[in-house]
Formats: structure tokens, sequence, C-alpha cells
């Protein structure tokens, strides 16, 4: 696996890889602390792409919290091994001062309600950050694909706009969320929950589930009030939100009958530590 840290030389190897041949690149863009969901990641994109290359930057904009990116976990020896395991071809791992010149601003244009809601609204400022970092990632790899996963729901639905906004020729593709066997969507903030915690978090997708289940039987707001109460039936759970909303604009719904389209999304506190979930409520 080759390994760049400066622009300049990983553009200059791109360059040269693009002359002898090579037209299909798959990026697969992450902040490390590696774990299965982003090797099958970089699986699906060595599947479908000539070169596939993984970065790795803890992007400083997009925390809102100065304590939540001190204890983000940083585990980079572990992620080589496991990247040259998996046959990723090319990892950029750049510092902080090759990403962002002096203390430049992040406000990019109004993407309007998709970064005010959910996310955007408990982290002020965070998909600013992830808009300028991705926009610069995708500036240097030029990737004809890109993978995301679903995990991060909302997330995907801003880099789809970014794709939009900026004309750019890469493809989006958002890739099912990979879960331990009782069901908590693997993250890299897993990796901080205590043994306690760690159990008391699989009742977010246990609740993901039941909503599934019975979106048909209840109404928006009773599946919401039904779910904050069985979530809070742990006393390590603090729900930050749940919404049960429109799969593509991100809006609340209010109403709905069988064929409603709707994804549920939470966000809660186990212990000290985020953790982020959705499910969509129809096959
Ligand atoms: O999902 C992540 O790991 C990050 O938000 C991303 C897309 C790598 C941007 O920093």
């Amino acid at each position: 696996m080759k390994l760049f840290k400066e622009i300049n030389a990983f553009r200059k190897f791109l360059k040269g890889k693009r002359q002898n041949g090579v037209q299909n690149i798959g990026f697969v863009p992450t902040m490390g602390a590696l774990h299965s969901g982003h090797i099958s990641l970089i699986n699906t994109s060595k599947q479908n792409n000539q070169l596939t290359i993984c970065s790795i930057f803890v992007n400083p904009t997009q925390f809102n919290n100065t304590d939540d990116l001190a204890k983000y976990p940083r585990t980079i020896e572990n992620d080589i091994k496991l990247l040259i395991e998996n046959n990723c071809d090319v990892l950029f791992y750049p510092e902080v001062s090759e990403m962002y010149v002096d203390d430049e601003q992040t406000n990019v244009e109004d993407y309007g309600f998709i970064v005010e809601t959910l996310e955007g609204r408990f982290r002020p400022g965070h998909f600013n950050g992830v808009i300028t970092i991705v926009k610069k990632l995708f500036d240097v790899v030029e990737p004809t694909n890109a993978y995301f996963g679903q995990k991060d729901y909302q997330q995907c639905a801003v880099v789809n706009q970014l794709i939009i906004k900026n004309n750019l020729s890469v493809k989006l593709n958002i890739c099912s969320t990979l879960r331990e066997v009782d069901g908590l969507a693997m993250s890299s903030r897993n990796a901080r929950l205590t043994i306690e915690e760690r159990e008391a978090a699989a009742i977010i997708f246990q609740t993901l589930f039941q909503i599934k289940k019975s979106f048909n039987t209840y109404s928006i707001d009773e599946l919401t009030t039904k779910s904050i109460t069985q979530l809070h039936s742990s006393p390590l759970i603090k729900v930050e939100y749940l919404e049960i909303a429109n799969p593509t604009t991100l809006k609340p719904l209010v109403d709905k009958d069988e064929r409603t389209k709707a994804v549920a999304l939470i966000a809660a506190w186990c212990g000290n530590v985020r953790l982020i979930d959705n499910l969509l409520l129809f096959d």
C-alpha cells in the first residue's frame, strides 16, 4: 500500500496512474479507528474500481466540541495494518496543516434545512466542517466513486447536495450499515463504550427495529413517544433526538399512510458517548 501525507506528491502519483490508464478510482474517506464497516466500504470499492484510496483525517472543523475531538479514537498503526490486509491501494493521511491553511474559514454556501435539522441542530457547524473537508478531499482525489456508510444518513444526504451543487462527476455510493450481533451499528465511537454502556447501546437498534415493525399500527406521535420511553428505560441512555422523517428531505413527518416512505433517525448519549443510527421504514 502506498502512503501519502502531502497533497502535491499524492496528486503527482494520481496523475501518473491516470496517464497509465487508470480510469476508475474508488475513494473511502474516513477519520480512522477503522472497523469492519469501513473495511466493507474498501472491499466494495476494490470490486468496482481499478484503484482504491482510503483517507484518514480527523477533521477538526466538524467537531463542535473540543473534548469530543480530543477523545476521538486514533489507532493509526492498527488502521494501516487493516488496510494492508485488505489490499487497499493507497492511504492518504495528511496533517491538519496540509488540509487547512492558517485559520481558514469553513463557511460554505447555504445548504438550508438539510444541514440545520437533526445533527445540525445539536452539533452547530458540524456540516460546515464536513462539506469543507469532503470538498477538499474530492478536489485532491477526483474519485470516480465515493463510498459512504448509511449509518451517517444525514451526512450522505449532505454529500449528495455537495455533489449536485458543485456539479462534481463523482458518483456517491451509499453502503448499508454494518451491525454487531446485537444490532448496534458499527462506529469508531463504540470503542469508547464501557462494558455496561456497550450492552445498553443495543437498545438503539432494537428501538429502530420496533418502529419499523409497528410503523403501520401507530401514529407518528405515538411512535415517537413510545420509542423515547423505550430508550429511556435504560438509565444509561439519554435521547438527543428521535425523528421520523421524509427519507429525501429529512423534513419530520406529521402524518402518514401505509405507503408513506420514511426514515427513523436517533441520536442518543450512551454514558459519555454520543451514538447515532437510523433505519429506513420501507423495503
Ligand atoms: O464520516 C466520516 O468519517 C467523516 O465525516 C468524513 C466523511 C471522513 C469527513 O471528515
